[in-house]
């Protein structure tokens, strides 16, 4: 069955769009397009292997609903998430001939969907966009919010621009080609939205982990429409991450440390886990939550198999000074999504460096 989650960004001009979600929507996407959105043509940004893997068929579903457009596949990887890439893109729009009443499909996970969105912003000032995402972490983040970017030497997204996407069509049945670790990146933002807005989805996702792993369609259709709404509430709140959008980033302050220390060898869903347990150690030394329900949430990230513990190797003492150097520390002032219970999470910055580094590191 499909699901429909709406995104409502009224404050002018009213950017107010849905989600669908269904399996096997991929192959109705054409003929939706062509009903319901004013675009003369479509311009599908994706990368090598999404390309490989569907970038024939979409196209030619495309063209079968009486629809033309370009596809242009960018390498693979986060290193494409680079200036380069975009000035491709919009030389290659250019010459494509896209105006004004064109648009652009996003067709790929995250690196695809921030690029594609970037260059979408940026293009005569703004063109619409079209999110078509095909990682989990795509599907319940980052197709949803409108944030839009790409990296520099000096670190992550730190060019980029908010642009909502116009609609955003998620197929769950694409998620089966994906490798097992990119599964995972996608389970630990699940498990962060359960942690920060729902008990009932941290229980579900407690009780039915198997089918989940199995990636069964029904319930993942559920559980990501389940997502894209709590991150469309947060979203409609704060669009511009003035204060509440911050609680999105829930195990992220020591996950960004953890992956930049690591040079990027751990993967973003494992450093948000270790974040995530972390955070849940923190509010318990803090005494802001019950000794059984921060476990909970240990317990809940070691059923997916996800990492609780930063790996030896690893120096906390590396950790902090990346996440010194992070952009969210306001004035140097570290910031941390803490939790009272599940379901319910604060900004807190009464904890200094060196409170947290002995937590972490046991020593306190
Ligand atoms: N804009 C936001 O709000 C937001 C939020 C979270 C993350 N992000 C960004 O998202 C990016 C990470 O996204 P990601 O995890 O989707 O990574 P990704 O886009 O690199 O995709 C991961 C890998 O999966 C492959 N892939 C994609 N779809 C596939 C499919 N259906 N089957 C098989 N393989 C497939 C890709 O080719 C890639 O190799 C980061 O750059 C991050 O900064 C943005």
């Amino acid at each position: 069955m499909m699901e429909t989650v709406t995104i409502h960004l009224k404050s002018p001009p009213d950017r107010t769009y849905d989600i669908l979600i269904e399996s096997g929507l991929i192959r109705k996407i054409g003929s939706d397009l062509q009903a319901h959105q004013s675009g003369n043509r479509y311009f599908v940004v994706t990368d090598t292997n999404v390309a490989d893997l569907i970038g024939k068929e979409f196209m030619g579903l495309l063209r079968a609903a009486g629809i033309q457009g370009d596809l242009f596949a960018i390498p693979a990887g986060e290193t494409s998430k680079r200036w380069k890439s975009v000035s491709r893109i919009t030389e290659r729009m250019t010459t494509f001939g896209l105006d004004r009443r064109s648009a652009v499909i996003a067709l790929g996970g995250g690196v695809v969907g921030d690029i594609a969105g970037f260059a979408a912003a940026i293009y005569m000032r703004g063109i619409p966009y079209i999110q078509v995402p095909t990682t989990l972490l795509a599907q319940i983040d980052s197709s949803v919010g409108g944030k839009t970017g790409i990296d520099t030497d000096r670190g992550k997204n730190l060019l980029g621009a908010f642009h909502q996407p116009t609609k955003v069509y998620i197929d769950p049945n694409l998620l089966r080609s994906l490798p097992e670790a990119e599964i995972k990146n996608g389970m630990a933002e699940m498990i962060k939205y359960a942690v920060i807005k729902d008990p009932e989805l941290f229980d579900t996702l407690n009780r039915h982990s198997s089918q989940i792993l199995r990636l069964e369609a029904s319930l993942m259709t559920r559980l990501i429409a389940r997502c894209c709404e709590i991150k469309g509430e947060v979203v409609e709140k704060d669009e511009k991450e003035g204060g509440l959008r911050r609680i999105l980033n829930f195990g992220h302050t020591v996950g960004h440390g953890i992956e930049a220390a690591s040079d990027f060898a751990i993967p973003h869903g494992a450093a948000v886990s270790i974040g995530m347990a972390a955070a849940a150690k923190l509010s318990r030394a803090e005494r802001l939550i019950a000794e059984d329900e921060a476990q909970k949430i240990i317990d809940l990230l070691r059923q997916y198999r996800l990492p609780v513990e930063v790996p030896p190797s690893l120096e906390w003492t590396r950790i902090l000074g990346h996440m010194k150097s992070d952009k969210k520390f306001v004035d140097k002032t570290p910031l941390f999504v803490l939790v009272k219970r599940i379901g319910e999470v604060f900004v807190y910055d009464k904890l200094g460096l060196d409170r947290v580094e002995a937590v972490l590191s046991d020593r306190h």
